[in-house]
């Protein structure tokens, strides 16, 4: 008799903010700025900031010592670690090796980051959904970390009014109850229009610090406009594509995750896609928009606040610099109590 097809699920999670908040009001000092604009605009009222000391590879430690204890998975027992982020201190080594190093996972074990912008922590779900499945693999740490405040244009108001700092995590295990935890992926890019969202080397030479903000080489740079007509018509698709694929229909689904960039990007899905308010989780007026990390984050906190109970549809979907979007369905399977 064949054994039942294994699925490969979230088995615990973790988030990590900063503790530093800069406030709306923080930023009209720095920008010529407001408030009400960046409300208006965005939903934003505030974001985190990492500290000087902290990098990229310590917030996603943070984050994923956290989700080792919720999924109750000792360190000996990750046999893949992966990473997503935008805003590495370093390519070589990559922040899934120094990730391994900081929290002591097992040496010889494979670690690798992936540049998918935004929709990095998808992407990962899908790779980690099919190195487990292939066979090789039991139990995946999946993290997704930004200090973006490190590339973030301090002096350009049209951009670092919306980005913040954190890291998310999860452990994503294998196991032999049919149909549960990631039902489906849809990935994509469209590298054509690449130019339209960026992290390019400064042009000019390097401001003064303020407010004790980092100044990098490189910056965000970004056509706000096209990007987010891009991002309404392509995660709307992707959710429809998703859904299909998994047989699922929309009026099913107990929450959507959408990537938190916008407030206006958001509504503009939920209307497309024609869900109530309620049924979509919101917390970037708190963060603003972590890249990779907005939808663990996201997602964490929808947990712990009771909002994915055994046997719900989530649906998470994402859209960023690449371009690139994804779209994940969850069936949430939850064989352990919160921790
Ligand atoms: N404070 C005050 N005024 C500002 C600011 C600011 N921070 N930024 C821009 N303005 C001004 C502009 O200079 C412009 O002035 P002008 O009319 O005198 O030229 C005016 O406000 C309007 O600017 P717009 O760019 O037309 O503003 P818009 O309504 O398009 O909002 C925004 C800009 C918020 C960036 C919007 O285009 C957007 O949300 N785009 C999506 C981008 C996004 O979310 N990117 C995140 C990364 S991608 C991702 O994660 C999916």
């Amino acid at each position: 008799m064949r054994s039942p097809t294994p699925s490969v699920f979230i088995r615990g999670l973790g988030a990590y903010k900063p503790e530093r908040r800069l406030t709306n009001e923080d930023l009209s000092r720095i920008v010529e700025t407001s408030d009400e604009w960046i409300r208006s605009r965005s939903g934003i009222c505030e974001r985190r900031v990492a500290a000087p000391e902290e990098t990229t590879a310590d917030l996603g430690a943070q984050a994923a010592e956290v989700a080792l204890r919720d999924a109750g998975v000792g360190r000996e027992e990750i046999d893949l670690v992966i990473v997503a982020t935008a805003s590495a201190e370093s390519t070589v080594p990559s922040t899934a090796c120094l990730l391994q190093r900081k929290l002591g996972l097992r040496a010889g074990i494979p670690a690798f980051d992936i540049s998918a912008a935004c929709s990095g922590f998808l992407y990962l779900l899908q790779i980690a959904n099919h190195m487990l499945r292939a066979g090789d693999y039991r139990n995946a740490l999946v993290v997704a970390s930004e200090k973006l405040s490190r590339i973030v244009d301090w002096q350009d108001r049209t951009t670092c009014v919306l980005f913040g700092d954190g890291a998310g995590a999860a452990v994503v295990s294998k196991c032999d109850v049919p149909h549960v935890g990631i039902l489906g992926n849809v990935l994509g890019a469209d590298g054509t229009k690449g130019d339209l969202l960026a992290v390019a080397p400064r042009q000019a030479p390097a401001p003064e610090p303020v407010e004790g903000l980092p100044v990098g080489t490189h910056r965000i740079v970004m056509n706000g406009k096209e990007v987010f007509k891009n991002a309404v018509r392509v995660m709307s698709q992707a959710c429809r594509e998703v859904l299909a694929k998994c047989g699922v229909g929309i009026e099913q689904v107990a929450l959507i995750i959408p990537h938190q960039a916008n407030m206006r990007i958001i509504d503009a899905i939920v209307d497309e896609l024609g869900v109530e308010r309620a049924r979509v989780k919101v917390n970037l007026e708190r963060y603003g928009n972590t890249s990779a990390a907005s939808i663990p984050i996201a997602l964490e906190e929808a947990y712990r606040e009771g909002l994915v109970k055994e046997g719900d549809y989530v649906l998470l979907v994402a859209f960023g610099g690449g371009f690139t979007w994804a779209a994940t369905l969850l069936k949430w399977f939850q064989p352990r109590t919160i921790s």
